[in-house]
């Protein structure tokens, strides 16, 4: 639960107010966002890596309030496509404390980015590479800029991290980085180098996410380093920098134990210290890029119920189904990454004895599972509030239409204050698009 969640006599409060009364106004389905949660743990991450450039990952969520606070919090941003790329801009983010990622950058995404002034751009192929040498040449020949580009190669370790299949993205055999086993991020850090509208500040390595074990990012950052001191001796070019990725998991259970940032600050600090004593390298200067770890705590989603059904089991057990009137399109993350949440009865105190419970949506789908094993009160029924915590990363962000389902607001709550900070879809946004009959 976020910092300021608080049971009330059975009734959930965030920020100082009554999910209740936030819902009498809002409606639900609603992601409930503790301000001062995100805030907080922004500033967290900003103190504990004294030193480093913090980039939070806006693709764990991000909307003009977001990138705002991110800003006045002293930290700097990743984005990963053109429409996250809009909403720094339109947030009036400093470009220069902007990155900008993605495996498959088109050609006007990356003159749009070089024109903005984005402080680095995080290259992740030779064709890019190519690109970006041809913009710049062609921007400077123009006059339009007239510095190099700032330029990351990104590059993948090796690293079997321990997460989901579908989010680890170290191992060789998956499309992100240059691998540096096989000379590829050796030949990619030539070409920048060779080009002149490119300025290579550094290598970068994401190894995954919802990580917990820093063993991969050892493993990670002594590759990492290793390729960084053969740039040196072979080129001599002393790469000023280093990105060391984001992935640092959170707890979505009671079961989760993550660390927090300073033990991790201290933990990656001494591994690369370590790593560039034995190779005789000065310590680059340090980034790292999270998102969940942020913004992930700092979200609930409140539900309304709608029905409630109970189901025998093999052996005489009874599962009891609640539906919600969100589900998949407001949280994939349960049906793609088989992930574990829990939840609440946010709305009253129950006297009635916890039955095994599975909290789905409203989708024509039977993997639309929100919450899989939940112990809730045997009368939970139609009209009750249920709320999920843990849900501020990668819900809305990768939240869909399916079944032409309204995607819900993010309402932010501080002091007793709720403000809508993304609206509430309408049946006319959806109809905006099916131009059909015009
Ligand atoms: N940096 C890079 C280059 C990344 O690719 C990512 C995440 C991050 C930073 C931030 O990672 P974080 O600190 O948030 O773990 N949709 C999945 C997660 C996908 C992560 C993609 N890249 C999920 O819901 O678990």
């Amino acid at each position: 639960w976020s910092a300021t969640a608080r049971k009330v006599e059975g009734d959930l409060e965030i920020g100082g107010l009554p999910v209740a009364d936030l819902v009498a106004e809002h409606n639900t389905p609603a992601y409930v966002l503790d301000e001062v949660d995100l805030r907080t743990r922004a500033r967290a991450f900003r103190d504990a890596f004294e030193g480093y450039d913090v980039y939070y990952a806006g693709k764990a969520f991000l909307c003009t309030t977001v990138a705002r606070w991110i800003e006045e919090e002293g930290l700097h941003l990743d984005v990963c496509s053109g429409g996250e790329l809009t909403v720094a801009e339109r947030a009036g983010f400093p470009m220069e404390r902007v990155g900008y990622h993605g495996n498959n950058k088109t050609y006007p995404e990356l003159r749009r980015a070089v024109t903005l002034g984005v402080g680095r751009i995080i290259v992740d192929s030779l064709d890019e590479i190519e690109r970006l040498a041809q913009i710049t040449a062609d921007l400077t020949s123009t006059g339009s800029i007239t510095r190099p580009v700032g330029v990351m190669v990104r590059v993948t370790a090796g690293v079997e991290a321990h997460t989901h299949e579908y989010i680890a993205t170290a191992h060789e055999d998956q499309k992100f980085g240059f691998s540096i086993g096989n000379g590829r991020a050796f030949e990619a850090v030539r070409r920048v180098v060779a080009a002149p509208g490119l300025e290579l500040r550094g290598l970068h390595s994401h190894i995954g996410s919802q990580i917990f074990d820093t063993s991969g990012f050892e493993v990670a950052a002594r590759r990492v380093l290793a390729l960084h001191a053969r740039v040196h001796e072979e080129l001599g070019v002393e790469l000023p920098e280093m990105d060391l990725g984001g992935g640092f998991g959170i707890a979505y259970t009671t079961q989760d134990d993550p660390a927090d940032p300073p033990e991790l600050a201290t933990e990656i600090t001494k591994i690369v210290d370590h790593e560039c004593r034995a190779l005789g390298v000065a310590v680059p200067h340090l980034s790292i890029e999270p998102g969940r770890a942020i913004v992930g705590p700092s979200t609930c989603t409140v539900y309304t119920v709608g029905t409630v059904k109970p189901v025998e089991l093999d052996g005489g057990a009874v599962r009891t189904y609640v539906s919600v009137d969100g589900g998949m399109s407001d949280n994939i993350r349960t049906a793609l990454y088989d992930a574990d949440y829990s939840c609440t009865l946010a709305n009253r105190d129950s006297e009635a004895g916890p039955v095994l419970t599975r909290v789905v949506g409203k989708h024509c789908e039977a993997g639309d599972v929100v919450v899989r094993d939940e112990f809730l009160p045997a009368d939970v029924r139609p009209g009750d509030l249920v709320a999920v915590p843990g849900t501020g990363a990668y819900c809305r962000s990768m939240s869909s239409n399916y079944n032409h389902a309204l995607r819900p607001p993010v309402i932010s709550v501080r002091d007793g204050v709720a403000r809508v900070i993304v609206r509430r879809e309408t049946e006319a946004d959806l109809l905006a698009t099916d131009v059909g009959d015009q």
